[in-house]
């Protein structure tokens, strides 16, 4: 890997991947899919445990899509996902976004879902990415903001926990307000013809509440961000603990609303 990657600050943990399986492309790239058709050759990169993947290739198919990731753990569940849903078309690789091991040109569109905060150098993530797009071709990014997640009722312990957050990420080499960045990145990178805009995930259901507090109540403590923030000596692991608390109380409130912002980038390669 190149000295640029940072480690993944989430990891795999199943808290994470709980998140990651509920996504579609429906609630995570509908800014894309008005441009996706029937035989266009997809790149996902950064694809984790593949649901967004395998909604891409029913929209693509016969067309193929090719899904990265940087462990073959992750690419083996997103494997899984596409045969549970009985996808042909997909192909995995293990491929670090800054240096793709594709010829220039391969593909007609490259995706990158919440990918560009964890990496070590945005800009060339998106180079690399427009690289191996043909001209004419689309380049696609989303990533959240974490600094504008806003929430209610108020909590300064979940104050604590996005300030922690912010902080955790950063010294593991991201950049966690990814979303507002994401224009500036890919004028840096050299594109010039770019859609940029905004879409929220909101949680203020009971069942979404419940699913969104938990999953970060156990990621605070049980994921790889909780371990890099005791080793980085960030956090103690009694105020992992309240975090925890804070999330689980923040999620039984019936007045309880949760918006997560991102920021998304269409660029014509
Ligand atoms: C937040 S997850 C998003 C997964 C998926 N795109 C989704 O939204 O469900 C970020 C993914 O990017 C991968 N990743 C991190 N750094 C990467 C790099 N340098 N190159 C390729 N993938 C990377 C991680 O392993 C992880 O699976």
């Amino acid at each position: 890997m190149p000295k640029e990657t940072a480690v993944y600050t989430h990891g795999h943990h199943e808290s994470v991947l709980r998140s990651h399986r509920w996504r579609t492309a429906a609630n995570s790239a509908a800014y894309l899919i008005g441009e996706l058709r029937p035989g266009l050759r997809v790149l996902d990169v950064g694809c984790g445990p593949g649901t967004i993947t395998a909604d891409l290739a029913a929209l693509v198919a016969p067309g193929r899509v090719t899904a990265v990731d940087t462990t073959q753990e992750i690419l083996g569940q997103a494997a899984a996902t596409a045969s549970e849903r009985g996808l042909d078309n997909i192909e995995f690789a293990l491929a670090d976004v800054h240096a793709l091991e594709f010829p220039d040109d391969s593909f007609d569109v490259v995706h990158a879902h919440q990918v560009l905060q964890h990496v070590g150098d945005p800009v060339q993530a998106l180079r690399e990415m427009r690289r191996v797009c043909r001209p004419g071709g689309i380049v696609a990014a989303r990533d959240s903001d974490y600094a504008a997640m806003v929430w209610f009722p108020e909590s300064p312990v979940m104050d604590a926990w996005q300030e922690l957050y912010g902080r955790v990420a950063r010294a593991n080499g991201g950049e966690p307000d990814a979303g507002r960045r994401l224009l500036s990145w890919a004028r840096e990178a050299g594109f010039t013809d770019i859609t940029p805009t905004a879409a929220s995930w909101c949680f203020a259901t009971p069942e979404s509440r419940e699913w969104w507090s938990s999953l970060w109540a156990d990621r605070t403590v049980g994921s790889v961000y909780a371990k890099l923030a005791v080793d980085g000596g960030h956090a103690t692991p009694q105020e992992l603990g309240a975090i925890a608390e804070a999330w689980h109380a923040w999620g039984g409130q019936g007045d309880g609303w949760f918006m997560v912002p991102h920021g998304e980038i269409l660029c014509r390669a």
